[in-house]
């Protein structure tokens, strides 16, 4: 038996010394939050997926009273950004989050199912994603988001590699 690490680095800002194209992104976000339909949760969840090709696709939670047929708004955005861009690479993702009147504290952060979604996406153009998670207080930024999903399972996996 051996034992090993696996080590993930989030960058954590304070909002004020956000790069100028980052914030801008992140504001987006903010403003999509607002376009969310989350009457059951009244968490309502913005995001702001910039493509390689400096198309910027955005996205909200979009809730059901089956409650288990409403989607993120992570998974609403990237799958409207594949469908319409088959060919360009994602390159950033920006989420924030609106619940009791204002934004949430701390940084939001995806569930485990946008998380998978994500990383094929990533597998799929062989091109990290940057995945900035937008709180009140502080933002964080990981270069990629396998950081967020270690030992994740991808289409290598499918070919017993
Ligand atoms: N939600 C998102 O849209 N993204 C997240 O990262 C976390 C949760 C949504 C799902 C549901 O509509 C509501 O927020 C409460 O979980």
């Amino acid at each position: 038996m051996k034992k090993f690490e696996i080590i993930t680095s989030v960058l954590e800002y304070e909002n004020e010394e956000l790069p100028k194209s980052i914030r801008e992104l992140v504001e987006k976000a903010k403003k999509e939050t607002e376009k969310a339909y989350a009457p059951y949760s009244n968490f309502k969840v913005g995001v702001a997926v910039l493509l390689k090709n400096g198309e910027i696709i955005l996205g909200s939670n979009q809730e059901n009273a089956a409650y288990p047929s409403g989607l993120c708004a992570e998974r609403t955005a990237i799958f409207y950004a594949n469908s319409q861009y088959p060919n360009t690479p994602v390159d950033k993702i920006a989420i924030a989050a609106f619940t009791n009147n204002d934004f949430t504290n701390n940084p939001i952060t995806p569930c485990g199912g946008c998380r998978q979604v994500l990383r094929e996406v990533e597998t799929r153009y062989e091109h990290p994603i940057t995945v900035i998670l937008y709180g009140k207080k502080k933002t964080y930024i990981l270069n990629d988001v396998e950081s967020l999903m270690p030992l994740n399972f991808v289409k290598d996996n499918l070919m017993n590699n």
